[in-house]
């Protein structure tokens, strides 16, 4: 679809940055076009968002005292914090269906974003949000299983960077479903 050797010779004298600029542009657009748009998403799609988006808020809210656990874990202590086991295997089936998630939107594509502005913050929105639900669990059984403390505050702070960011979402969700009723907001309710 690019005109790649067209664009070079139009170039002229700046040939090397045109070519620079124009295999990039070929690059993403390449990736762009291997990813297959749909008009919505597969009853699995649907139900690991919403697993994935509980597993997150549970975990998120019983957390408290997961600090102290830590301390008592790499020091080779019993660990008396009543709910960290839960905390640690809830966070663990999180990474395994993000893990899935991903794996699948990769196979089966997904609905393709809105033109503009708008659309360029709801990918990136997205993306971030993949990254935050892979990152978050990662670190933390970095810190629990590797005894390794040094991860234990970014695995926090990413972990309300993650919940901020799904509020902005759900709240972006909840506006397409109530005020524009584009029909976006069922999407994550009946497979398409
Ligand atoms: C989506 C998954 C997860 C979320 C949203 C989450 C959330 C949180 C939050 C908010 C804290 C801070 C608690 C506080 O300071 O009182 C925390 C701490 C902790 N979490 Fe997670 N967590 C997740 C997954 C995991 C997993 C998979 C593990 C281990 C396998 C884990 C282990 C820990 C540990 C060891 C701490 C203590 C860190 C510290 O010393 O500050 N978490 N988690
Ligand atoms: C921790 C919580 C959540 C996480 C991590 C999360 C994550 C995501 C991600 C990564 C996508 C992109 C799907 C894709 O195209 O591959 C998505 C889509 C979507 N989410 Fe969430 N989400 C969460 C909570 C919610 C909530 C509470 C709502 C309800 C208001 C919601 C509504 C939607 C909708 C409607 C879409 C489809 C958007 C579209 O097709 O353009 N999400 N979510």
């Amino acid at each position: 679809m690019l005109d790649l050797h067209g664009a070079l010779r139009k170039s002229g004298r700046d040939g090397t940055a045109a070519r620079r600029r124009f295999t990039v542009t070929a690059i993403v657009s390449d990736s762009e076009r291997k990813m297959k748009t749909t008009t919505g998403y597969s009853t699995l799609q649907i139900l690991l968002h919403w697993a994935v988006a509980l597993g997150v808020v549970f975990n998120y809210i019983v957390s408290e005292g997961m600090g102290r656990a830590l301390d008592q874990q790499i020091q080779s202590q019993p660990v008396t914090v009543s709910i960290a086991s839960l905390h640690v295997w809830i966070g663990v089936a999180v990474l395994v269906l993000a893990l899935l998630r991903i794996a699948l939107r990769l196979a089966l594509g997904g609905p393709a974003a809105q033109p503009g502005l708008l659309g360029k913050v709801s990918s990136a929105t997205h993306g971030l949000l993949y990254l935050l639900i892979l990152l978050v669990p990662a670190l933390g059984a970095v810190a629990w299983f590797g005894g390794i403390d040094a991860v234990a505050e970014p695995h926090a702070v990413l972990a309300n960077l993650l919940v901020i960011l799904a509020g902005l979402h759900a709240l972006a969700g909840i506006y397409h479903g109530v005020v524009l009723k584009d029909g976006v907001l069922g999407r994550m309710f009946r497979p398409a």
